[in-house]
């Protein structure tokens, strides 16, 4: 059986047309010595981890480990299931069923989980085997990543400047993550199709109330994420998503790690939440399906 290291060597050496170069921006191959090597000679190697590095210099993010970690345990509880499985469902019915092997691009993976189940689930229930890629500026979330999902291409990089080919993917994902009109562009096929979700007002709504009770972030707009959206792609489809998940005992630690709502809350808000036991939790966002004009 093959080692999960060589899966992953196996599936970026194929792939290495998706890829170019993060310093000049020429084709890249695999070489057998783990690399991936423009013909410049500039040389990016794959981590023991099962990842590939493609960032000139580090960045500092507020993203760590904790916070992945409890995304990731709070996406196995099934928390996002149903926005994963509305998403499967918009892809199925863009995504032209001709083309054998679609690239799926998701630009600020975080942990790989939400790409890893679409994934999955468009290789078990259609005659399509897509070739996944998730990329993210945090080391943290694509380490956690490479090592729960190795049948997955994951790397290090900027959205704002993707060390990916021209006109390479058929889908790109976009999940509460930053927008950049610029790179998502160049890299979507002429017929691709872009899937952004976003927060509407009652995301998270429970902690909101306690968080920032009377405060301006106590309630939320998407208003100017949406217009440029508009803006640049044309929308196929706008489809709200509205559920409520409960959460228990220690998921309710897990879900003030993960996410950035709880960064400027104060602490006793925070012990507030996780002292409750159990609570209803409110995921109401807007996915929004593009193509280019
Ligand atoms: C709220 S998390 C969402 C992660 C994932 N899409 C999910 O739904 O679990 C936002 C993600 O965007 C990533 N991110 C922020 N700026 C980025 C950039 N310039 N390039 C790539 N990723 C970025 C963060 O590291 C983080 O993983
Ligand atoms: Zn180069």
């Amino acid at each position: 059986m093959l080692k999960k290291i060589d899966i992953v060597k196996n599936l970026i050496k194929k792939h290495s047309a998706l890829f170019r170069c993060p310093k000049c921006e020429k084709e890249m191959k695999w070489n057998e010595e783990n690399s991936l090597v423009c013909s410049d000679g500039h040389c990016f190697d794959l981590a023991k981890k099962g990842y590939i590095y493609l960032m000139l210099r580090k960045v500092e993010t507020h993203y760590n480990n904790k916070l992945f970690e409890s995304r990731r345990a709070l996406c196995q509880a099934g928390f996002y299931e149903p926005l994963t499985q509305e998403l499967v469902g918009l892809i199925n019915k863009y995504l032209n069923d001709e083309i054998a092997q679609p690239a799926i691009i998701d630009a600020g993976c975080g942990e790989g989980s939400n790409l890893a189940r679409i994934i999955e689930d468009i290789s078990a229930n259609t005659p399509q085997e897509p070739v996944g890629t998730g990329i993210d500026i945090s080391k943290d979330g694509i380490s956690i990543a490479a090592r729960d999902y190795p049948g997955i291409i994951w790397a290090v990089a900027n959205l704002a400047d993707l060390p990916l080919a021209d006109h390479s993917f058929d889908v790109l994902l976009n999940v509460f993550t930053p927008f950049n009109q610029q790179e998502f562009k160049r890299i979507l096929k002429q017929d691709g199709i872009i899937l952004k979700v976003i927060p509407e007002e009652g995301y998270l709504g429970e902690l909101r109330d306690i968080f920032y009770k009377n405060s301006d972030s106590e309630t939320y707009s998407n208003h100017d994420v949406v217009a440029n959206f508009k803006q640049h792609f044309a929308i196929l489809e706008t489809k709200r998503v509205t559920y409520q998940f409960k959460l228990e005992g220690e998921q309710l630690s897990h879900l003030v790690n993960m996410t950035p709502l709880a960064w400027g809350a104060a602490p006793e808000n925070i012990r507030k939440v996780t002292d409750m036991g159990e609570m209803n939790i409110t995921v109401d966002v807007v996915i929004l399906v593009g193509g280019k004009r």
